[in-house]
């Protein structure tokens, strides 16, 4: 990575790392935006982009829980060198080699007496720990003498004593306006570079729990979360105005997030009640979020015989059907095999029929079930044959994008699919993207 910090960010992980950075890609490559990816690890990405972001961004993400903008980069080796060698000069020389006057000019004048300001850190690995804490410290003690000298007066935001990590949550940002008063410092620590930047947006839980508690029909126990289903809309490259597709919608889920997208809706359900839910819920987020001229049709009709029912080619898929039966206990590794043959016709005879609407080139993302079993192994229902069979292609998601430096690659470029499973899942959600050839 050059010097240069101009347009270049640090994205900081949702849980599931790999398809967080699948989806913060994919979003970009969608839009035309070239970039380069500079560093990832489970905890952030720090991504150069030609043209600046918009930090609304964020709420097209459902992978993404800050955005920091880069306004320094020092070597790694002089955090480990300050922090873990406890080298006094080089700890001396960081407070120049970051540009704290810069950060604290950008913090508000405490006039009403409550200004905050709050520091956190993220490292790459384990190891860097012990150094993160204590850069944690030592960053908001040298921003608070730098307020000082401005002849600011401001707070440094403190962690309850069982944090386990020096970071606050985006709960803890949103509540002190630290965006508004560009109040949160983001130290990012990296194999080779450390950044230093300014939050700019953070994820925002309260709209994603509202959009999966509070609209009006739900179903516990198939509902997929807002979250995943925005980042399988992300994934199917949905951009305004592209026309959409739920085949196996239920109450409703992933059509809301493509509305929100800005997609022109359709979504599908062989149960009548699933598609009056589906009607209601995306009534309700279209008020809810004042959507102008949203456009969403549902239909009953069943998957395996899409062109019955939709009239127009349609650009992306995106759609969980039917996953198996609710387990009480893990199943043998015989039983789980006999889930999944059980399933297989089924996805079989929708890619056949998705293939008839989709449009070529059209992205489908697709959950199937990934069954964990008393052996440790995990069935899966081989997507890929099944696929190929009906003219699609498994996508990389990684293999067009350009990572730099020390981002070596490698293990990202094969990926093809991505595993979605909480400890308590017997069966759990394995995404995959396919594109018609
Ligand atoms: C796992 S649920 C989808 C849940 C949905 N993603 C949500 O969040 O509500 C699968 C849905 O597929 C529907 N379904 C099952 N077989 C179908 C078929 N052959 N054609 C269309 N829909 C079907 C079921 O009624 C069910 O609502």
């Amino acid at each position: 990575m050059s010097a240069s910090t101009q347009n270049v960010y640090s994205f900081v992980s949702g849980k599931n790392w790999k398809l967080s950075l699948a989806e913060i890609t994919t979003y970009l490559n969608a839009r035309g935006c070239e970039f380069e990816v500079s560093e990832f690890s489970r905890s952030f990405f720090t991504i150069k982009t030609k043209t600046p972001l918009n930090a609304s961004i964020i709420d097209d993400l459902g992978g993404a829980l800050k955005i920091a903008r880069v306004v320094a980069f020092v070597p790694t080796k002089r955090i480990t060198d300050a922090f873990l060698e406890e080298d006094k000069q080089v700890k001396k020389q960081l407070k120049f080699d970051f540009p704290l006057d810069g950060l604290a000019e950008e913090m508000p004048r405490a006039d009403s007496g409550k200004a905050v300001f709050g520091v956190s850190v993220y490292w790459s690995d384990p190891f860097f720990k012990p150094a993160g804490r204590a850069a944690q410290r030592f960053l908001g003690s040298a921003i608070k003498n730098e307020l000082k000298e401005q002849g600011k007066k401001a707070r440094f935001m403190g962690f309850p004593k069982d944090r386990n990590n020096p970071q606050l949550t985006p709960v803890e940002v949103l509540k002190q306006g630290l965006i508004e008063s560009h109040s949160e410092a983001l130290l990012c620590i990296g194999e080779a570079e450390t950044a230093l930047g300014t939050t700019i947006a953070v994820h925002n839980p309260f709209e994603f729990q509202k959009r999966d508690v509070d609209k009006p029909v739900q179903r516990k126990i198939f509902g997929i979360s807002p979250r995943i289903a925005k980042i399988m809309v992300n994934l199917t490259r949905c951009t305004p105005g592209k026309v959409f597709l739920d085949p196996f919608c239920g109450v409703g889920n992933i059509l809301q997030e493509a509305l929100l997208a800005k997609a022109r809706v359709i979504g599908v359900d062989v149960n009548r009640w699933c598609v009056d839910a589906s009607k209601r819920n995306l009534r309700w987020v279209t008020q809810e979020y004042s959507l102008q001229g949203a456009d969403y049709a549902v239909v009953q009709g069943d998957a395996r015989d899409l062109r019955r029912k939709i009239g127009e080619e349609v650009d992306c898929i995106a759609t969980e059907p039917d996953l198996g039966p609710a387990l009480r206990e893990v199943p043998t590794e015989a039983y789980a095999e006999k889930i999944v043959r059980s399933l297989t016709p089924l996805f079989q005879e929708f890619l056949y029929s998705a293939h008839k609407v989709l449009r070529k080139g059209g992205y489908l993302a697709l959950v199937t079930p990934y069954v964990r079993t008393r052996s440790g192994k995990f069935v899966t229902i081989g997507i890929d044959g099944l696929a190929q069979r009906a003219g699609f292609e498994a996508v990389k998601p990684f293999d067009e994008v350009e990572f730099v430096g020390e981002a070596v690659a490698f293990p990202l470029k094969d990926l093809a699919a991505f595993v979605d499973l909480d400890e308590r899942h017997k069966i759990g959600r394995e995404i995959s993207i396919l594109q018609k050839t």
